[in-house]
């Protein structure tokens, strides 16, 4: 590679890839992002809940920054809403750095992935959200740029392709993924920090509750909060959600604070049970109690009787229900639990 040109980058990838492109935000509409941004906390000591793993990355991340090295390339994992993409934002103004976004199924070829960590600085972090669903041909440029910062790839194409070695500055590459076992193993042997968050106690979510509701201005009482949280699935951006309707139910009211009692009428009118289950989850228990007797059945025969898509039922409705004790995996399918019959007050038979 030594005698090699110094690559001719620029002339070539301004004119096939539009980088602002490559980079989106996760939330659904401008609203939502905007509230996103303001109830996002920027430290790790704003951000609640995940003790150890905020242990961890503290240490991490002042080792990084006493050696003046960037961070060691970081894998968040988890279920949605648990505050990966959070988390990223709040690693890189820890280490000061600039972060750039972006999300795997958005970078179609190696030409895209070179132009983002071509803008990067030495210590910037890259962010690729849902980095399960980078194409191979991608991913396979991935190892050397995470491992040796340099990227090999073909410029041009039939008689006048040739290979370009592009060195690259040393930088993060933050991967998040609600679905971690899809990642192939050189790509997650790749990451040095791996990180599993895991759903929030009724306390902590109480405590973000209190905190947005400050950003918002909407006195509430900590029973209320208490109350939202119960039915927030372990899930800060529920929580959020939850509390932005209720405030809308207690403004409308003249409620002076949030109190339990509006709570459980704005609750009961959007149809979260006091366990956090939605229309979804009882349509899913429901149908399973109905026409399978409980279970087992697969996951695909189940999405196709309620009509979600499987991969949504397994990374977004399944995983709290298999959490609280409602549903079980075996070998040969979903299983009702006995917990579940009860909260739905239909008598438990048990199987032989
Ligand atoms: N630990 C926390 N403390 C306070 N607020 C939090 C915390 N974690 C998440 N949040 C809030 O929850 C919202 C959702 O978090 P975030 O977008 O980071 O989740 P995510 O894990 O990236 O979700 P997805 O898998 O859907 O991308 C954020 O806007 C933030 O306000
Ligand atoms: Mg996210």
């Amino acid at each position: 590679m030594g005698n090699q040109q110094e690559p001719q980058f620029n002339q070539w990838y301004d004119e096939n890839t539009e980088v602002d492109s490559l980079l989106r935000h996760a939330a659904a509409n401008e609203a939502e992002q905007h509230d996103e941004l303001s109830l996002r906390p920027q430290f790790l000591r704003e951000y609640i809940g995940q003790a150890a793993l905020k242990e961890e990355l503290s240490v991490y991340i002042s080792a990084a920054k006493q050696r003046e090295e960037a961070l060691d390339h970081v894998l968040l994992f988890g279920p949605p809403g648990l505050g990966k993409t959070t988390l990223a934002m709040i690693i890189a103004n820890e280490m000061g750095v600039h972060i750039k976004t972006t999300s795997g199924p958005a970078i179609e070829k190696p030409g895209d992935l070179v132009a983002l960590l071509n803008e990067l600085e030495p210590g910037d972090i890259l962010f690729i959200d849902e980095i399960h669903r980078l194409p191979t041909n991608v991913e396979e440029i991935m190892y050397s740029a995470m491992e040796d910062y340099f990227v090999d790839i073909m410029v041009g194409q039939g008689p006048t392709a040739r290979a370009v070695h592009f060195p690259l500055p040393p930088f993060t590459l933050i991967g998040a993924t609600t679905r971690p076992g899809m990642l192939s193993k050189p790509l997650r042997d790749r990451f040095g920090i791996m990180s599993a968050m895991s759903y929030y106690t009724p306390e902590e979510l109480q405590e973000i509750v209190v905190r947005s509701s400050d950003i918002f201005k909407a006195p509430i009482k900590p029973e209320g909060a208490y109350e939202i949280a119960l039915r927030s699935r372990g899930t800060p951006r529920i929580a959020n959600r939850l509390l932005k309707r209720v405030r809308d139910f207690a403004q409308v009211q003249g409620k002076a604070a949030i109190d339990r009692v509006i709570v459980d009428i704005a609750l009961d009118k959007l149809r979260v049970d006091n366990r956090g289950l939605d229309e979804t989850d009882h349509k899913l228990l429901d149908t399973m109690i109905t026409y399978y007797q409980g279970g087992p059945v697969g996951l695909n025969t189940l999405a196709a009787n309620i009509g979600e898509e499987a991969e949504t039922l397994e990374s977004m409705v399944e995983p709290y229900l298999l959490q609280i004790g409602f549903l079980q995996r075996t070998p040969r399918g979903r299983v009702v639990t006995e917990a579940a019959y009860a909260h739905l007050n239909i008598p438990y038979q048990r199987k032989m």
